[in-house]
């Protein structure tokens, strides 16, 4: 007997299985004939493990025009701006938000979002509504927190402590800022600092790190280089790296192979670095994503973030993952069948990889969380952003969503359905 069977869905490596569920655990794969509370026919469409946000920034989304909007479109104009929606915003505007957006995020199969929250302000409110925040969603998603002092570690007076504070209150994960510094060996010391920090607390390191078009920030070579000298190997993680787009090929050459020896992972975020990056170019015009197949060449592992959702730095955005795997596929220029399957791969396993979930995937024993997807493969999930029929969070029914078929009545024709997937 089982709580839930998802019965005949197509799983992402192709194979056709039925999945049972009982008390939030899958506890069988197969065919599988037995009583269970609720059978979901799941026939020729895909059932996922849910999507992976590795790169968020709860605390600021849904905020955007507030106090204006960004005008000049650059990360240095939002950053300002944030400074100043930060000083005005209360604590329960911040839960709200941020809740609002997990609700998107939720019927979308976002399960697991690992936000950055902001620690240059004395009070912590920041912090605190996202600790809030995580432990409202906990029952179906898990939402992991980065110190991340945003107007510099160093550069702002109070933020070393404040950081120190928010890791005391919980939170997971150690951030930094350092080509935000006010120099480059601020920004070296603060990399070796906050990972020393992280080392000593058992805590994972995920950076902001070199989001910027100059290719001489070369912060990830002290994040690889502390990686290694505390043992941290397979904790750390270098968010955008865009200086990499612009770095000189023979120095990449030499980076990537370190790279991959200190298993530092690298989280790109394709719809804000193509929005973001190359401003103060005229043509041809950078487009700053990091260099995603030639890390992957090497072994390194890399997802996909999603970074800003209607915020300072961003006005559009949905809490689709298949959006962000979308953007990156062409900006990476990964259009090979194997290619986009990786990019699928880099919102689903390679992101929870990097965030070390326990309990993710489609295997016995692991937590039953998964998505039924209206698409006969992962690349058909892409090529529609196919409609996410069914979200199962820990083993319990979330959200459904109908199919996204089009009624046709055409000039000399019947009324038809148009199905979307498995077509053509
Ligand atoms: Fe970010």
């Amino acid at each position: 007997m089982f709580d839930l069977i998802v019965k005949g869905g197509t799983l992402p490596d192709g194979h056709v299985a039925d999945i049972g569920i009982k008390a939030g655990k899958i506890t069988a794969i197969g065919t599988l004939d037995a009583e269970a509370g609720e059978v979901i026919d799941a026939t020729g469409d895909l059932v996922s493990p849910p999507f992976v946000d590795p790169h968020f920034h709860l605390d600021a989304t849904l905020s955007y025009g507030q106090p204006r909007i960004n005008a000049s479109g650059t990360l240095l104009e939002g950053i300002g701006l944030w400074g100043e929606l930060k000083q005005v915003m209360t604590q329960d505007e911040m839960i709200a938000r941020a809740l609002d957006y997990c609700d998107w995020a939720a019927s979308m199969g976002l399960l697991a979002i690992r936000s950055h929250v902001d620690t240059c302000d004395d009070s912590l409110k920041g912090v605190e509504a996202m600790l809030e925040v995580r432990r409202q969603v906990k029952d179906y998603i898990d939402l992991q927190l980065v110190a991340f002092p945003q107007d510099g570690f160093y550069r702002d007076p109070t933020a070393r402590d404040n950081t120190i504070r928010a890791l005391d209150m919980g939170v997971d994960v150690v951030g930094g800022i350092p080509h935000f510094e006010r120099t480059m060996a601020d920004g070296a010391a603060s990399v070796r600092e906050l990972c020393e920090m992280a080392a000593q607390r058992g805590l994972r390191v995920d950076m902001h790190c070199d989001e910027t078009d100059d290719p001489m920030s070369r912060h990830i070579e002290t994040l690889i280089f502390e990686a290694q000298r505390l043992g941290l190997e397979g904790r750390v993680a270098g968010s955008h790296l865009t200086s990499m787009h612009s770095m000189d090929n023979y120095y990449v050459s030499k980076l990537l192979p370190l790279m991959a020896e200190a298993e530092v992972a690298a989280i790109p975020n394709p719809l804000i670095n193509i929005m973001i990056q190359g401003r103060h170019d005229t043509f041809p015009k950078r487009r700053g994503m990091t260099r995603v197949k030639e890390m992957q060449a090497h072994g390194i592992t890399v997802g996909f973030g999603q970074d800003c959702v209607r915020d300072p730095w961003y006005p559009l955005g949905t809490g689709d993952m298949l959006d962000v795997a979308f953007m990156g596929l062409h900006v990476a220029q990964m259009s090979s069948p194997a290619e986009m399957r990786e990019c699928y791969e880099m919102v689903t396993t390679r992101s929870a990889k990097i965030m070390g979930l326990e309990g993710y995937g489609l295997e016995v024993g692991c937590e039953a969380s998964l998505v039924v997807i209206d698409a006969g493969d992962p690349v058909e999930a892409l090529r529609l952003r196919a409609a996410r029929l069914c979200v199962i969070a820990k083993g319990r029914v979330i959200a459904r969503t109908p199919r996204g078929d089009a009624s046709l009545t055409l000039p000399g024709r019947p009324t038809t359905i148009r199905r979307r997937h498995n077509v053509g």
